[in-house]
């Protein structure tokens, strides 16, 4: 079977990271997926940038629609971010019948359900791995592994960059300010990283677990919202000297009256799994009525962990359109003519 081709809109942390991956591990990719995944075309406005990362074997152009009415195209990457554009070119790409990769955590929070529903009436996907969580694979496990539960609630430490500033400020007693630009040069906050320090960030991934996790329309107007830009040195000192630890929690759970959906910092006991998350990592914790508590943990930002993420999309929708029933469902990965590599 022929590769599945890609086109990648915008080409930054997370795209240069997806195509290194996706170049570094073909082979054990294209028996996982049943046939191989490459990118073919990238658009970026940058494109001196696009091709030193891709080379010469890849098309780049600076026009994303050039690379949505490209027929051999079959699935679209949207790594572009916001509201604006991206919101018009994901559209466009589900028009076009594209399967559509996005790590857009901000769109797909304001303007999901108009977006699924346009993918949904034409018969294609919009795979989000990478938006909550970065390469913790949650997504896959609120909708595979944990599917026969009746969840309960989800609490997490979604959002790494205010994870890494109260980690910084508490341990090295380092400023709001100087912790913040070590996190947008380590590439963990967004191009407007006030989302990240007011929790807007964290409340697009509570909302989108939230949505997944209780059948509930995606609401981030429903969310309360509080960052952590009120939190002085102090605040943590303090917090640290009662046998807390002060973290910013992404919260929903069913409660009697609704659905609640909230973002704000909370104080943790030192002692639990969760306030001993530290530095850019995330952690997210689901309670569901068969499973009981699952934790779940792992770097929630950067360009690697961002990009097992959107592969592992890519990964889905490849088996997807695999002929053959049997390798659809991830198991095993190998050929019969392979055997001889098996253990002995
Ligand atoms: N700015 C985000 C964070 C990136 O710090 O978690 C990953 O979504």
């Amino acid at each position: 079977m022929k590769p599945i081709q890609v086109g990648l809109l915008g080409i930054g942390t997370v795209g240069s990271g997806t195509f290194h991956v996706l170049q570094r591990n073909q082979e054990e990719i294209r028996r996982r997926a049943g046939r191989g995944i490459e990118i073919t075309m990238v658009a970026d406005l940058d494109v001196a940038r696009a091709r030193s990362v891709v080379g010469d074997q890849v098309q780049v152009v600076n026009d994303a629609r050039a690379v949505i009415a490209n027929p051999d195209i079959d699935i679209v990457i949207e790594l572009i971010g916001g509201y604006g554009v991206a919101k018009s070119l994901v559209l466009e790409a589900i028009a076009a019948g594209k399967h559509v990769v996005t790590a857009n955590k901000a769109l797909l929070a304001v303007h999901g359900t108009e977006i699924f529903a346009a993918a949904s009436a034409k018969g294609v996907m919009v795979a989000f791995e990478a938006a909550v969580a970065g390469g913790i694979p949650i997504i896959k496990a609120l909708r595979e592994g944990l599917t026969a539960n009746a969840i309960q609630w989800i609490a997490g430490i979604i959002n790494g960059t205010t994870n890494f500033i109260l980690s910084e400020m508490r341990d090295k007693g380092l400023d709001f300010d100087v912790v913040l630009k070590e996190a947008q040069r380590l590439g963990y906050a967004e191009a407007d990283p006030t989302f990240d320090i007011e929790g807007v960030d964290a409340a697009h991934k509570a909302t989108l677990m939230s949505a997944i996790a209780f059948g509930i329309p995606v609401q981030f107007d429903k969310a309360y919202v509080e960052g952590i830009t009120k939190l002085s040195a102090a605040d943590i000192r303090y917090a640290e000297q009662l046998g807390y630890r002060i973290k910013l929690l992404g919260i929903t759970k069913r409660a009697a009256n609704g659905i609640e959906l909230r973002v704000h910092p909370a104080l943790v006991p030192a002692k639990r799994l969760i306030a001993n998350v530290e530095g850019a990592m995330n952690a997210v914790m689901v309670q569901g009525d068969a499973v009981g508590t699952t934790l779940y943990y792992g770097k929630g930002a950067g360009s690697e962990p961002t990009a097992s993420a959107v592969i592992a999309d890519l990964v889905d929708i490849a088996r997807l359109h695999t002929a053959d029933a049997a390798q659809r469902v991830p198991h095993l990965a190998f050929q019969p003519d392979e055997m001889s590599d098996a253990p002995v």
